[in-house]
This record gives C-alpha cells, sequence and structure tokens, in this order.
C-alpha cells in the first residue's frame, strides 16, 4: 500500500514509524516531514493546505489513504475535498468531514453536541459580544475559579482560568473585543470540574469504533504544572485510574452517545477522536474533544499498539472496525519532551543536537529538528521526543530520563517531573 501522512511533528514521526513497520507497506510519504520521518519514508514539500497539489501528488503515486496529523487541514474540509469529487473519492482521507472536525474547532458547537446527546460535561454558555452584559451575570452566578474558552482554534491558547471573578469579567470582555481574533467571536463560559485528566483515543470508521491505549500528558512549561501552556511537555500510558470500570463508563456515556450522536446528526466521521476527560470523583466528564491523535500523545500510544497499524486504517477506510482487534502492549510508556530554552515564548533555533544516534534503549522522535550540512539542528519550540518502555510508568520514565540527559543541545530544557502524580498513587 501506499500511504502519505500529513505533518511535521513527533506525532507524525510516530505514525510514520508504526507504519514503516508494517509488511503491507509499499510506499509512505510524509508531507511536508522531518528529519525523523525522512529516516523511515520519503519527505515531500507540499504545502498541506493546498488539496489540489495533495491530490495530483497521491493519484501520481497511487496513494490509497492519506492521514492528517494535525486538525488544520481537518477543519479546512480535507476529508469532504477527497470524499465529494468522482475522481478522488479512492483515496480515503482518516479523518472527519469539516462539519465533525467542528467538535474541535468551534467549542460552542461541541458543547451544544454534547448536551444534545446526553454526553456529560460542564455546565455551559455561550456569549458574543452583544451579551456580554448576560456573559458578566453568568459569571456571577459561578463559584471561582471561572473557566473561559474562546470558541475557535486558538493554537492551545485559547482556554483562560482566572480564580478572581473581577479578573474573569475583564478577560471575557478581552476576548470578545479580538484578543484571540476570530476565534474569540464567541466565548464558551463553564463551570471548572475538580479532578484528574486522562486523554482517551479512539478510531471510528463511522459506526465500529477501537479504543486505543488512553494517556496523561503534561501541558504546562513548568515543574508542578506552572507557568504557561505548551503543546506538551510529555505524555505516559497508561494511565492507572483509567481500568477497567472508568473505561466501561467512558464506553458507555461517552464513546458510544458521541458515535451514534455523530450518525442521528448526519455528520460523517471517519478517523481518530480524541476526548480530553477530567475524572471527578471517579465520574468522566468531557473537557473538550479533538479530531486528530495527541502531540506527544501518540509517542506512547503508538509504540504500544501491537497490531498492524495499517491494518487498522485500512478497516477505518472500509468501515470495517468491527472485524479487527488491536493488541495493545502490556508495558507502560513514557515519553520526555526536549525543548528549547524560552519556549513557549521567544527561543533560538538552529542549535547543534548532539549524541541522537548514541541512544539505543529508547525512541528518539523528532519534533523541531532539521538537517543542515549534514548537522541535526533545532528548528523548533518542541526539539525531540524521548521514548521508553518499562514494566511500569517508573522504569519507562527512568529510561526516558537518562537519554534525555544525554541529548544535549543549547539551551536544552526538559520537566523532570512528568508521570510524578501517577507514580505516587501508582499500583
Ligand atoms: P482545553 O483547551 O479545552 O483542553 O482546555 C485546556 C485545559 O484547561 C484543560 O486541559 C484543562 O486542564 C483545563 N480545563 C478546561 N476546561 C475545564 C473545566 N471545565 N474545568 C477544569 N479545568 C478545565
Ligand atoms: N497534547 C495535547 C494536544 O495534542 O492537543
Amino acid at each position: 500500500m501506499n500511504i502519505i501522512i500529513l505533518g511535521s511533528g513527533g506525532r507524525e514521526h510516530a505514525i510514520a514509524l508504526k507504519i514503516s513497520q508494517s509488511p503491507k507497506i509499499e510506499k509512505l510519504y510524509v508531507i511536508p516531514g522531518n528529519p525523523g520521518t525522512a529516516q523511515v519514508a520519503e519527505n515531500v514539500n507540499i504545502k498541506i493546505s493546498n488539496f489540489e497539489e495533495l491530490a495530483k501528488f497521491a493519484i501520481q503515486n497511487k496513494v490509497q489513504i492519506i492521514i492528517p496529523g494535525p486538525e488544520q487541514p481537518l477543519a479546512e474540509g480535507i476529508y469532504d475535498f477527497f470524499n465529494n469529487s468522482e475522481s478522488l473519492r479512492h483515496i480515503k482521507v482518516i479523518g472527519p468531514s469539516k462539519k465533525g472536525a467542528m467538535l474541535e474547532s468551534s467549542k460552542d458547537f461541541a458543547k451544544e453536541f454534547m448536551i444534545k446527546h446526553n454526553i456529560p460535561t460542564a455546565r455551559y454558555k455561550t456569549f458574543t459580544k452583544e451579551t456580554l452584559l448576560e456573559g458578566k451575570e453568568f459569571l456571577n452566578s459561578l463559584k471561582s475559579p471561572y473557566v473561559l474558552k474562546a470558541d475557535g482554534l486558538a493554537a492551545g491558547k485559547g482556554v483562560v482560568i482566572p480564580e478572581k471573578l473581577d479578573d474573569a469579567k475583564s478577560i471575557l470582555d478581552e476576548m470578545l473585543n479580538g484578543k484571540f481574533g476570530e476565534a474569540g467571536d464567541k466565548v464558551v463560559i463553564e463551570e471548572f470540574l475538580k479532578g484528574i485528566e486522562v486523554s482517551v483515543f479512539v478510531i471510528t470508521d463511522g459506526t465500529n469504533y477501537q479504543i486505543l491505549p488512553e494517556a496523561k500528558d503534561y501541558k504546562r512549561i513548568g515543574e508542578g504544572d506552572t507557568g504557561l501552556n505548551t503543546g506538551g511537555m510529555g505524555a505516559v500510558s497508561p494511565v492507572y485510574f483509567a481500568d477497567k470500570t472508568f473505561m466501561q463508563k467512558v464506553e458507555k456515556r461517552i464513546i458510544i452517545p458521541t458515535i451514534q450522536g455523530l450518525i442521528s446528526d448526519n455528520i460523517d466521521y471517519k478517523g481518530f477522536l480524541f476526548i480530553g476527560l477530567m475524572s471527578v470523583e471517579d465520574e468522566p466528564y468531557v473537557i473538550e474533544y479533538n479530531v486528530r491523535m495527541g502531540d506527544p500523545e501518540t509517542e506512547v500510544v503508538f509504540p504500544r499498539i501491537k497490531s498492524d497499524v495499517l491494518e487498522l486504517f485500512t478497516a477505518t477506510a472500509n468501515n470495517k472496525l468491527n472485524t479487527i482487534t488491536v493488541e495493545i502492549e502490556e508495558d507502560a510508556a513514557a515519553t520526555i519532551m526536549l525543548v528549547s530554552g524560552g519556549y513557549p515564548e521567544n527561543y533560538e533555533k538552529g542549535k547543534e543536537i548532539f549524541n541522537i544516534e548514541n541512544i539505543t534503549d529508547s525512541i528518539v522522535f523528532h519534533a523541531g529538528t532539521t538537517i543542515e550540512n549534514k548537522k541535526t539542528l533545532t528548528s523548533g519550540g518542541r526539539v525531540i521526543a524521548v521514548t521508553s518502555f518499562g514494566k511500569n510508568i517508573k522504569e519507562a520514565l527512568r529510561k526516558s530520563f537518562i537519554n534525555a540527559e544525554k541529548i544535549t543541545f543549547d539551551k536544552k530544557y526538559y520537566r523532570k517531573d512528568i508521570g510524578f502524580d501517577l507514580i505516587k498513587n501508582n499500583a
């Protein structure tokens, strides 16, 4: 089979590595890819928002399946572009239609969907500039802290959780007056849920589904979950409290009603569903939906899939997810993100990275790297994800931390407390 993966981060490297190990793969392309994906696939330089060019390349190279990594092409309608065209329909895009992608691209749409289909989530209301005063009144009715979310895609920065009522009101004012551009034209205000977070990953063909390993990611830049939000500083899988009883609740109350809801709302959805959950006293509530895999969650979830992932993608494309079983590695996986000093604010690029090739007992996923004159250099905020296996999270983390130390570049930073909250309680 010939496959295209779209994207250039650690997530795409992790997906590419797994597909490259399938006996059924003939040609694997990553567009645009990175130096890591170049080791297991062919990188092709096309803009992922240029669907015409992508289609031309896919036809010329007899590609059967396209797997978008990030949400952007899905929110822009890549699924519909291929599926609505007679001559392109045979090329299957693993992802939702543009309408389905609104579960991620509009928080208001997602909340409305959850309420309509009885899916547990925090109580909320949505406000616009015209209803600013009502918004402030709604804030008066809530308890601290206050959760304000820009409706649209805001590069992971659209959620603000102030403690003080006055701050919440002025943030609402700012959001509705353009702080996040169009993404803030609507603002969702919701009740704060107190609990522990876990990410659940599902792949669906629109009717059938398979649940992939769950994970926990660490979004803040600082140790002890402090400081600014990032794309993610590390992740671990499995998550001990997402046990059989909890996952049965998730399946019954969230996964099944979500897929049924998509069907009854006539929304075409064939792809990943990433459910961000809060466990409140062992009861799951949806914090958010994403319509793609997480990064860096993929760097622990994909290595734990023992089955041939190409079969998983083919079954998704052909509506046959009920005919396969997905085997999961029992061992735990942990990943540590090495980032450029200064990230997520300003940071320098172009620093030479040393020792990647000397790492033997971890998998090194490239996230923000480039090669110049045969040297591997940093080219982004998140640079390298170091993933390891162990019989438990503690052992997996120990290996990743050792190798995170061995790989060096100027102003390298990583969190040394990834997974610690889970180890303390871990059976
Ligand atoms: P989101 O972009 O929706 O994932 O929100 C970012 C982060 O804000 C989440 O990962 C949670 O840590 C936090 N968060 C969002 N909504 C709530 C909520 N209703 N209660 C508590 N924390 C929340
Ligand atoms: N790591 C969180 C995300 O991919 O959205």
